[in-house]
């Protein structure tokens, strides 16, 4: 709900459980005032207090007046060069050169329904409201309407900004943030999820200290390194008590998420495109749109914080164009890497058929001259040594054996050693005059020019079209480098890198239309594009390379903190690991990937009788339970690196349950433990797994008296029905 109070110049956003709250103020600069547990309409500027603070200065509508700062008011889109020394969202250089702007509020508009960014990604709904609020700076002749969508069900309320040129001459972004949060205090923790290839999304807590902490990515992508979804948090709160805030970014590009503890001890959070090497120029009459940002806040902790973020990821974001159960599948990529042929593929699907495998999916190696990672990229026709007959030949054969067929593809690359490189050398990021920086042996494709990503939809919906194909993986495996496009001049690069971002969102978008037949499943090295952003245009991504049991129970607790489990792709692999070489039990690898979208990607050829049972088994479960990971609500229970690692998937109703729990390494005669299990509805009764049936406040508040577990790594599911 949207509530303008004109008499004393508020907005408040309200949602279910939650109070938004701006004011313009005298001097028309439009304050934050609140955000927190729901209140009602009332003016909650009253907790602003003014003082005469040494070294802060006063804007020029003040005088003289020494109470009036912009350095220590709460901002709701703070500016640079004009007294507030806090983070700024926005920085210009205007035609004079200087980097001065002070906005002030201009007036409002009210929409029914929620925004759009045309070109960018961002959470859709009728249901939602929009409240655009419109800021400007006369001398600087520079536009500013702040977007709001408000989805009231689940608290949560989205936020873009426009910047708009209303001068005769072209003025530069430096930097523009999709949000900018002021807290009237700062003794709270910062959380962010970072990590490395491999090994992605690791929490990281600590409390906010003096200064600036910040994360993002200057690799082009959203990276491995740093998510573009950060927390902040009372010291006190836990999954499932106390206040904290999650701010998620739908960008898939450079981003930074900053946090400054004052000189005050107040705290703004800054979040938005990357300022390194990013300057647009906006020419007169025309505008830019930030991405946008999201933010949920919950006084219950984290657990209530994530399911937000979860259900409106899945009903407002997430374009799935395959609802309900997606297929078991199987990949080659760790079955066969790029040693294969047609009989191979066709005894690798043949035996996954066998087991309830629904989909095969054919990953590198398939086209051009690509028998290494040292070629090939860039050439999209079939590698008729390997596959004689082509896809004609092969997916048939595959749809024979009751399968589907998917297909890899990694179009944003390109090899030195590939036809299309050596017609159009001129087609990649690299400076002028340099040796090109390599990597994985492959160059970047500059996807900010229309005629490349003409070529690449081009040659990749001929191989769609000459066979049967059903999902679509899009990988994209290296940082962006030497980021300069030949199609832009010297003043203009700065634009690349966002550029580069929205031509892939633009390609991904054609690929959406064209082919709704067709599921896209983000990658990146794993889990290096992992964002909110890719989630609109790929309903699923590879959440990580790494598919080790236990270092995944790291990777997806921490995906889970902003992602559903519906998106996370999770896959049961060979032992020892192909990167960490730990072996674990076939039965806890199934637990762990069943907690994603569910697949194997190990050579099934290979597999003894007793593990053929035992993924058949894994098989039949996961069809039984799909909808419990799918459209489920998700409880973590423990946090991994305790003595065991457990998580739930609660039906909505609460009448059904699955329950996962794996063990880390194992110890002598260990302690006897039982597993709260939260989500549940005390009132009822759960029978478990068939067996004995427990009443659910007894689960919720005393635990599931859990057996002895001996071995390193050991796994248990419990599925529960409501009697
Ligand atoms: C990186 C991906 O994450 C892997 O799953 C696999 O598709 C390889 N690329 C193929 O090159």
């Amino acid at each position: 709900m949207i509530v303008h109070d004109e008499q004393n110049g508020l907005f408040t956003l309200h949602t279910k459980n939650t109070t938004y709250q701006m004011k313009v103020d005298k001097y028309n600069i439009l304050l934050h005032t609140y955000y927190g547990p729901r209140l009602g309409d009332a003016d909650l500027s009253r907790l602003i207090r003014y003082a005469d603070r040494g070294f802060s200065p006063n804007p020029g509508e003040a005088g003289h007046c020494r109470t009036y700062s912009l350095d220590t008011l709460p901002q709701e889109y703070s500016t640079s060069g004009a007294g507030d020394f806090r983070l700024p969202s926005l920085e210009l250089e205007l035609p004079d050169g200087s980097h001065v702007t002070e906005l002030r509020y201009t007036g409002f508009r009210r929409v029914e329904g929620k925004y759009v960014i045309e070109g960018l990604p961002a959470f859709f709904g009728d249901g939602g409201e929009t409240l655009v609020l419109l800021l400007e700076d006369a001398a600087a002749k520079v536009a500013v309407e702040l977007c709001y969508g408000v989805f009231e069900d689940y608290d949560l309320i989205t936020r873009a900004a426009r910047i708009i040129n209303l001068g005769p001459e072209t003025i530069e972004i430096c930097r523009a943030a999709s949000l900018c949060l002021d807290f009237p205090a700062a003794d709270m923790d910062y959380i962010s999820f970072n990590g490395r290839h491999a090994m992605e999304r690791c929490m990281d807590r600590s409390p906010l200290r003096p200064g600036v902490q910040s994360v993002g990515s200057v690799r082009g992508t959203s990276s491995h390194q740093h998510n573009p979804f950060v927390m902040l948090c009372s010291r006190d709160a836990g999954e499932e008590h106390g206040l904290c805030y999650g701010a998620m970014l739908l960008y898939s590009g450079n981003f930074e998420a900053g946090v400054e503890r004052s000189q005050f001890e107040t705290c703004r959070l800054v979040m938005g495109i990357n300022p390194y090497h990013f300057r647009y120029s906006i020419r007169p009459g025309k505008g830019f749109t930030t991405p946008e940002a999201a933010l949920v806040f919950s006084n219950c902790g984290f657990g209530n914080m994530s399911r937000q973020f979860h259900r409106a990821i899945m009903e407002h974001l997430r374009r799935d164009n395959r609802p309900g159960r997606k297929p078991v599948l199987v990949n080659s990529w760790e079955a066969a890497y790029f040693d294969f042929d047609s009989e191979k593929l066709l005894e690798l699907a043949g035996q996954a058929a066998e087991l309830g495998i629904e989909l095969f999916v054919l990953d590198d190696g398939w086209f051009g001259r690509r028998n290494s990672d040292l070629g090939g990229l860039g050439d999209w026709w079939v590698n008729r040594e390997k596959l004689p007959g082509g896809l004609e030949a092969l997916v048939p054969k595959i749809n024979a054996l009751g399968m589907e067929f998917g297909l890899w593809i990694e179009p944003e690359m390109v090899s030195e050693d590939s036809e299309l490189y050596r017609q159009h050398p001129d087609w990649v990021l690299c400076t002028p005059g340099r040796e090109p920086v390599r990597g994985r042996s492959q160059l970047v494709l500059d996807f900010t020019r229309e005629e490349v990503r003409d070529h690449i939809y081009r040659e990749i919906s001929r191989v769609l079209s000459s066979a049967n194909i059903s999902y679509l993986k899009w990988d994209m495996n290296r940082s962006l480098t030497q980021v300069w496009s030949a199609g832009l001049p010297a003043q203009r690069q700065g634009e690349v890198y966002h550029r580069y971002v929205l031509g892939v969102y633009e390609l991904l978008e054609r690929f959406h239309r064209d082919y709704p037949g067709i599921l896209i499943e983000g990658c990146s090295g794993g889990g290096g594009r992992f964002d909110a952003g890719m989630l609109y245009y790929t309903p699923q991504i590879w959440c990580s390379d790494n598919t080790d049991a236990i270092d995944r129970l790291s990777i997806q607790y921490g995906t889970s903190f902003a992602y559903p489990p519906c998106t996370m792709g999770a896959h049961v692999s060979a032992v020892p690991n192909e990167i960490n070489r730990r072996s674990t039990p076939l039965e806890t690898r199934g637990t762990v990937a069943m907690a994603g979208v569910f697949g194997y990607e190990m050579d099934l050829c290979k597999t003894s009788p007793e593990e053929r049972e035992i993924i058949a088994r894994q098989i039949c479960r996961y069809k039984e339970w799909w909808d419990l990971v799918e459209q489920g609500d998700y409880y973590r229970l423990s946090t991994p690196g305790e003595a065991f690692t457990a998580w739930a998937h609660i039906s909505r109703d609460k009448r059904r349950a699955l329950v996962s729990l794996v063990t880390g390494p194992t110890h002598a005669a260990p302690p006897f433990m039982n597993l709260r299990i939260s989500g549940l509805e005390p009132g009822l009764n759960y029978r478990i797994n068939g067996a004995e049936s427990f009443p659910g406040d007894l689960l919720m508040y005393a635990g599931y008296p859990l057996p002895l577990l001996l071995g390193d790594y050991q796994s248990m599911q419990l599925y529960m029905e409501a009697e």
